[in-house]
């Protein structure tokens, strides 16, 4: 089993679409992923409605999914680490206790022919900021899905 951990701040905006997004294109049978937040802000809490609503139009049902805190520990349990920016990469490197911790960590816009390098916070933008979010996840979800299949 394969385990992948999705990681942005609050863990109800960003990462549950990327979390919903690679769940969706890999087989359930090799493949765990998760998402988590690099604060506690929204612990136990739901995605935020527009990302519901966003992954809904899209066929993704996200509303079960609840937020926690990504913790050091995660490090031992998942064996890649996609953030959304580069914040939250500083957060979670902070967190890694040696070199091989450290490479499970990538931005999940760092691949070949990405348009740009960072998912931009969409929580106080408008529902377009949430389309543009999913555009981007769903884009780089393609390309790391296949990459996972192919190892
Ligand atoms: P996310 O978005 O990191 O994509 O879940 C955010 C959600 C909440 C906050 C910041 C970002 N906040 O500051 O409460």
């Amino acid at each position: 089993m394969t385990k992948i951990l999705m990681v942005c701040l609050g863990n109800i905006c960003r990462s549950p679409l990327a979390e919903g997004l690679l769940k969706s294109k890999l087989p359930q049978t090799h493949f765990r992923v998760d998402s988590a937040g690099t604060s506690g802000y929204h612990a136990g809490s739901s995605p935020d409605f527009r990302s519901v609503e966003v992954a809904k139009q899209h066929g993704l049902d996200i509303s079960s999914q609840k937020s926690r805190q990504f913790s050091g520990y995660d490090f031992e349990i998942f064996d890649q680490i996609f953030v959304m920016d580069k914040s939250n990469y500083n957060a979670v490197i902070r967190l890694a206790k040696n070199e091989k911790e450290h490479h499970k960590v990538a931005l999940i816009l760092d691949y070949p022919g990405a348009e740009i390098e960072e998912v931009p916070d969409p929580y106080y933008g408008g529902d377009r900021g949430f389309e543009y979010v999913y555009d981007l996840l769903n884009k780089a979800c393609d390309f790391h899905s296949n990459q996972l299949m192919k190892q």
